[in-house]
């Protein structure tokens, strides 16, 4: 077969230490699982639009939508602006609306010897936020309106949008393996429909597409108690959905109980591309110190394996992060920091995938 043809954008600040780590994990899956592939790195981010005026390269989109799949690394850095003051367009906005990855699927899972933020336990926590990745609020960026005395953005919600990241949320929680404490197959609409207009839509259209799925149960949630939930009963959700800006929050509050954000990967994913990124951002406060947990990013890898059509190999490498977790190889430090450094943990991954 051909080989894995991957685009790599490495980004901002911690971005390049994680992905040289989940660079020499996929080395390490490809030599045991026997696949070839290549890799185009694509320098991208703040950084890139410092020096060369653009967060992108031209026809960069056309290429990533080319590949079978992306690795990225986190973006953005401090003082690092657009005119209007925001980080508009630095990337975020940029790769999801333009290859239009509709779902930003973030699984939270407990991992053995991971000291969770809660009193659960490893395999009680394991769930999939779904969040709507190119509308909602940040349909706003780079608009709104602003005078120094008041600001405004705006929040949109549309039929086809919501239709299409609930669909997949329904189809998700029928294929996933690991269920939610009572064994059944759920999925969660999270919204703030009891105020706005356009998360009552939401909600409606979630309803809507509920009934082509009588197999998957349903529940609604405001987003208010959902917070509370995701802290005091993690262990019953299984698929979740939400508008953009809610999930952005929410799975920063789902990875404060799984270890902090350095456990958390993700997948943008539509139906002509997708990339994989760690939950979390470039961590500026920790850049270039070898500080930073890689798992977020080798996680990503995974969830890009699987898209790719390797999920052998995307189980393979979350294997040997639970193996190296529960052999104590791994331990997370204060603030989610790996004791040993990045470096340890990118070894310990490596040594604990086997065929
Ligand atoms: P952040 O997620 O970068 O950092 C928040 C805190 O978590 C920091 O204390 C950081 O040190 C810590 N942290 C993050 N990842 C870690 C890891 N792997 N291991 C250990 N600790 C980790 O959020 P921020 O500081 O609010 O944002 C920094 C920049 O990142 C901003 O420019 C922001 O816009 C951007 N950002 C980008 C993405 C993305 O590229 N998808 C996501 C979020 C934020
Ligand atoms: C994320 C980030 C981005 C977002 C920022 C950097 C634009 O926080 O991927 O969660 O808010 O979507
Ligand atoms: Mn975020």
């Amino acid at each position: 077969p051909e080989p894995l043809d991957l685009v790599v954008i490495p980004g901002d600040g911690i971005g390049p230490e994680l992905v040289d780590s989940a660079l020499r994990v996929l080395g390490r899956v490809a030599a045991v699982d026997g696949f070839e592939y290549r890799v185009t790195t694509v320098e991208a981010g703040a950084g890139a639009y410092r020096s060369t005026g653009r967060a992108l390269p031209e026809n960069a989109l056309d290429r990533l939508r080319a590949a079978d799949g992306v690795l990225k690394g986190p973006v953005g850095l401090p003082g690092v602006r657009h005119p209007d003051g925001t980080e508009a367009g630095l990337l975020g906005g940029l790769l999801r609306i333009g290859l239009d990855t509709f779902a930003n699927v973030r699984p939270m899972r407990l991992l053995p010897g991971v000291p969770g933020g809660t009193r659960h336990e490893a395999g009680e926590i394991d769930y999939v936020v779904v969040r709507e990745n190119t509308e909602g609020l940040y349909l706003s960026r780079g608009a709104g309106a602003a005078t120094p005395h008041a600001a405004c953005d705006q929040l949109m919600v549309t039929r086809a949008g919501t239709e299409r990241v609930v669909r997949y949320a329904f189809e998700l929680a029928r294929a996933r393996s690991g269920a939610p404490a009572d064994g059944t197959r759920r999925v969660t609409c999270v919204d703030k429909s009891n105020v706005l207009r356009s998360y009552a839509l939401f909600r409606r259209v979630f309803d809507e597409v509920a009934e082509e799925y009588p197999d998957v149960a349903t529940e609604h949630l405001y987003a208010d108690a959902a917070a509370h939930d995701l802290v005091a009963r993690p262990q019953c959700f299984d698929v979740m959905v939400m508008e953009n800006f809610l999930g952005d929050v929410l799975s920063d509050l789902g990875a404060a109980t799984v270890g902090g954000l350095g456990m958390c990967g993700s997948l943008n994913v539509g139906a002509d591309a997708a990339y994989a990124e760690p939950v979390h951002g470039s961590a500026p406060d920790i850049a270039g110190q070898g500080l930073a947990n890689p798992l977020s990013q080798i996680l990503s890898l995974a969830l890009l394996l699987d898209h790719a059509e390797l999920p052998a190999s995307g189980d393979r490498v979350r294997r040997a992060v639970e193996s190296a977790l529960l052999l104590g190889a791994v331990e997370l430090g204060e603030r989610g920091r790996p004791s040993g450094g990045t470096q340890s943990v990118t070894a310990a991954v490596c040594e604990n995938l086997r065929p």
